[in-house]
Order: C-alpha cells, then structure tokens, then sequence
C-alpha cells in the first residue's frame, strides 16, 4: 500500500505529555507522576463528555481544568507549580525518533500532518518549540470542526482537504481509543504502544502495533 499521506496524533505520540510534570517533579511534589497521569485522564475524560453533549470548550481550557483537579486532588500536590506546569505544556519534549521519522517521510516527498484535539495556538507552539514546523505540510486542529476525536468529522478534516479515501491515510496514535476511532472512519491505522499497554477495543484493531515510530512503512 502506498499512502498519500502521514498523519500523527500529536499529544502520546509525537509530544511526551508527561514531559511537563517530570520536569518539574520536585515542585510538584513526592506524588508528581500521579499528578500527571491525573491530569492526562481528566484531559481526555472532559473531550469525551464534552462531545458527548455537544458542549465543546477548546482543549487548552479542557487542560487547565483537568490540571486545577489533578493539583486538588492529589494529596500534597503543590498547587503553586499551576502555572509552571501550564507553560511547560506549551513546549513538551517531543520523543527522540520524531524528527528523524518526519524527515525522512520528507525525503521521500510524502505528506505529512498532525491531527489534534489541541486547540491552534498550542499545537503551534508545541510544534516551533520541538523544531518540528519544516517538517509538517499541515496542523489539523479539531478547533474547526468544534467536537474531539473520536466524531467522524475529526477524521474527515483530513480526507476533505487532501481529498483522498480515508484507506490513503497511515495514521499514528500512541492512544488506543484514538486507534479505534480512527480505524473505524478507516483510516489505515497504526498504534504507537510506547509504554505497552494491554490491548482494547479489540473490535476496532489498528494495522499493525509499534513500540515508537521508527519502522513505519
Ligand atoms: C491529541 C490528543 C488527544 O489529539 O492525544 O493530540
């Protein structure tokens, strides 16, 4: 199969949302990781409802929330790291084979793009502080069509524009509920299973399963 386009999810897959956190482990506190995976779940539990009932917010305010919640509910969590650890968002690490693999999809004169619940100014600025903007055609933001993945017309940004069937597109996502959604749109989907997860939504399988992005076809 020869694609027209690559396309990754950006938060878990290209950027280590939990790079935030663990650079500033010591002021946050002993329980900083639970802080962090807090965090994310909250995140992501908000996108969900929120699409659910039609009610969208923009992701950068659903990541505020869920960060105020993740530092109440932690026991000893300092809530004075707030704003250090919104700034450090906006500048995750991205992981250590993300450029070499966008270059080289580059090379190659392949497409490539992000597809994000995150809202336009902090893909953006995730993606300048990465060194990652030469390396991307495109940043598809769910802020255009107003609802999260896994709605259908999250994925049909990406189809409509490039105007391609879904099966044209590899998609990446390090998230397994992401990998379901977007297999069931039928994009040819491959899960990124960085930290080796157990498998889910078994129904909705991806192509094939990854430990980083190194070996993508
Ligand atoms: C993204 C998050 C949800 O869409 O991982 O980038």
């Amino acid at each position: 199969m020869s694609y027209k386009a690559y396309v990754f999810d950006a938060y878990g897959t290209l950027f280590d949302v939990h790079s935030a956190v663990s650079r500033n482990a010591a002021l946050v506190g002993e329980n900083a990781a639970r802080v962090s995976e807090i965090w994310r779940n909250k995140q992501l539990e908000y996108s969900w409802t929120r699409t659910g009932m039609g009610r969208y917010r923009d992701f950068w305010s659903l990541t505020t929330e869920a960060l105020d919640f993740a530092l109440e509910f932690v026991p000893g969590a300092n809530k004075r790291a707030r704003d250090v650890l919104l700034e450090a968002y906006r500048t995750l690490d991205c992981y250590d084979e993300v450029p070499g693999v966008l270059k080289a999809l580059k090379t190659r004169g392949l497409k490539t793009a992000i597809l994000s619940n995150g809202s336009p100014d902090m893909l953006q600025s995730a993606v300048d502080s990465a060194g990652l903007g030469g390396l991307l055609d495109d940043l598809f933001s769910v802020h255009d069509v107003g609802v999260f993945k896994t709605d259908f017309s999250t994925y049909a940004m990406v189809t409509d524009k490039y105007r391609i069937e879904p099966g044209a597109v590899s998609f990446q996502s390090s998230n397994r509920w992401d990998v379901a959604g977007a297999s069931a749109f039928g994009f040819d989907v491959r899960w990124i299973n960085r930290t080796g997860q157990p498998d889910e939504y078994r129904d909705l399988p991806p192509t094939d399963v990854l430990q980083d992005l190194n070996g993508l076809p």
